[in-house]
């Protein structure tokens, strides 16, 4: 089952998963991250700033999750503009290896077999980043998509596009269709590091994570796979059944077993 560290906020939260992404640069200067956008990734992308200040990575490749369809990569909330800003630049990678699924409609046939060949091209993904949406997506997998899924189109549901309006102008503003890696394109990541903070998430993180594995919560695909840290403050935990046991084992771990 995931490995659930609960921590005190998101600060903790943002230390603990930076100390695991330094560990593997340090490991593999060529490491492969799978990059989340939204405001859950934000305070490990912070604290990479410190953890990563220093070291040569100019090796590092990394993937985003997901992409709109049909905005301009200009747009500030384009997933290009926000990893752009939040990761690329303040952690000085190298932007020809930090690649964003392509959401221009005139090549959006193809774009999601594309990407996924620059996956496999670049050996696949060592660390995956993963928030989850309250419709218990993860990437934009919204309820009903395949386990075995690719790279491809998916229609946001409009709860999700409410959730997202907070980044636009307006809920008009928001993309109707996005281009996201799929659930089984997730599933091939060799770690996969999933982030929840906020009452709002509970529902979603208990049901990914002790609930049934169903299509229906895309999130409890993570069951699925062998290695997977689930990192919740205390409110995106409380839903969770075997809380008291996720404290126990974790303050219990041999520090050098990391996450
Ligand atoms: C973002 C992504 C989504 C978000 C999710 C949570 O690249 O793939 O799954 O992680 O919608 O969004 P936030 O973090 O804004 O609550």
């Amino acid at each position: 089952m995931a490995e659930v560290v609960i921590v005190e906020n998101k600060t903790a939260a943002g230390a603990l998963v930076a100390d695991e992404i330094v560990r593997l640069i340090d490991s593999k200067a060529d490491a492969v991250l799978g990059l989340a956008t939204g405001s859950t990734p934000t305070s490990v992308y912070q604290a990479l700033r410190e953890g990563l200040a220093g070291r040569d990575v100019s090796k590092v490749r990394g993937f985003a999750l997901d992409e709109y369809v049909g905005l301009d990569p200009a747009h500030p909330e384009s997933y290009r503009s926000v990893i752009t800003r939040e990761v690329v630049d303040p952690l000085g990678l190298d932007p020809q290896r930090i690649r964003v699924p392509n959401g221009a409609a005139e090549t959006i046939e193809h774009a999601g077999d594309d990407y996924e060949q620059e996956i496999i091209d670049a050996g696949g993904v060592d660390l995956q980043i993963l928030g989850i949406g309250t419709t218990g997506h993860i990437g934009f997998n919204e309820p009903g998509s395949s386990f075995a899924s690719t790279t491809r189109v998916k229609t946001l549901t409009e709860q999700t596009r409410v959730d997202n309006a907070r980044f636009f102008t307006s809920l008009d503003e928001v993309p109707r269709h996005c281009i996201t890696q799929g659930l089984g394109t997730i599933l091939r990541a060799r770690h996969l590091v999933l982030l929840a903070f906020g009452e709002g998430k509970a529902p979603a993180v208990a049901g990914a994570v002790e609930g049934p594995v169903t299509s229906m919560l895309p999130a409890s695909a993570i069951q699925l796979h062998p290695h997977v840290t689930v990192v919740v403050d205390e409110a995106a935990a409380s839903q969770l059944k075997l809380a008291d046991y996720y404290r126990y084992t974790f303050a219990n771990k041999p520090a050098w077993q990391g996450i």
